[in-house]
């Protein structure tokens, strides 16, 4: 690690303290002088280091949402590239799988001008208010499998909500995070198959969660269903750090033995739909069903109204009014 970034993160941790620059050098084993020459590189960078006579260097109280800090927080060998603006993270993940990139590079963006969800829908994200993130990972496993990489996500975020604050989230199946009866994040993957083996190639997995309201608040269209996790005049911009790191590290746990299915039960007793009269729609045909539950597939189990018992795979669902 570079001294910037050990002293960046020392800052970080040390959120309103001030840190004299004698103790950083004698920390890093460096001269004031190099400490000196870092800080103000680190400013260059945009970061707000504040210097005060006799008590030392200070980082802006607000927190600030970057790779480094971010980084710094992940246990896995995941590694940031943070790129503040972007089309949509899974694009950029897309074509790191076709250059043939190493499998858990992640792309973090503060905001996205394409940001999309499953079926072409837009994801809104705008900046200084979420976390919206692709991993890009490399599965040895069949395409059929590949539901399991989303489910693996929903599990993880609500997991990191929970150890880190908590929350009772809950997943509306199949790929949706609710909090409070608003949905506060979305996770989409994309994946390119190698249609000779029917195998996945390459996947991007892309999460967005809403930390924050928007600053110009959340579109019209959206306002009743989308919600923020947080209230922020309560919380800093090191919150969407911290989520960011523990949903990755948590969700890599879980991709490591990903056909042995270890977030499954998170997954169901997270389940929001469950116990639900719905309506779901397949292929243009709607129809009220009842949710039964989760199967070991992750699949939806619902009894149909005239009876019939299935296990969805993929379709639309609504809670029925
Ligand atoms: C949905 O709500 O249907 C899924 C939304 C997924 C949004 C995330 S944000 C990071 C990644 N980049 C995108 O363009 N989409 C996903």
């Amino acid at each position: 690690m570079k001294l910037k970034e050990k002293i960046l993160n020392l800052l970080n941790e040390k959120e309103t303290e001030f840190i004299s620059g004698q103790y950083l050098a004698e920390t890093f084993n460096v001269s004031r002088n190099a400490v000196w020459k870092a800080v103000n590189s680190l400013r260059q960078d945009g970061y707000n280091i504040y210097a005060v006579q006799n008590k030392g260097y200070t980082l802006d109280g607000e927190g600030i949402f970057t790779g480094e800090i971010i980084q710094s927080y992940i246990h896995s060998p995941v590694k940031i590239e943070y790129i503040p603006n972007v089309t949509s993270t899974n694009d950029i993940i897309m074509e790191y799988g076709r250059q043939g990139i190493e499998e858990f590079i992640t792309v973090v963006a503060d905001s996205q001008s394409s940001g999309r969800g499953r079926k072409g829908r837009i994801f809104y994200s705008p900046d200084n208010a979420g976390t919206y993130f692709s991993i890009l990972l490399r599965p040895n496993i069949n395409f059929s499998e590949s539901l399991y990489i989303t489910t693996a996500a929903a599990a993880a975020v609500t997991e990191a909500m929970k150890q880190l604050y908590n929350m009772d989230t809950e997943i509306k199946w199949v790929n949706d995070i609710y909090y409070k009866g608003k949905k506060i994040c979305g996770i989409l993957t994309e994946a390119h198959i190698d249609m000779e083996s029917g195998t996945v190639d390459y996947a991007a997995l892309g999460i967005g969660i809403n930390v924050f309201e928007p600053e110009k608040s959340f579109h019209n269209d959206i306002k009743n269903i989308a919600g923020a996790a947080f209230c922020r005049s309560m919380f800093d911009n090191k919150i969407r750090c911290e989520i960011t790191a523990k949903v990755i590290d948590i969700f890599y746990e879980y991709y490591k033995n990903l056909s042995d299915m270890t977030f499954l039960n998170t997954y169901k007793s997270r389940s929001f739909l469950t116990g639900k009269n719905v309506t779901i729609e397949k292929n243009g045909i709607v129809q009220k069903a009842f949710v039964k539950g989760i199967d070991d597939k992750c699949r939806l189990s619902v009894m149909l109204e005239n009876g019939i018992e299935e296990n969805l795979n993929s379709c639309e669902v609504n809670l029925s009014l």
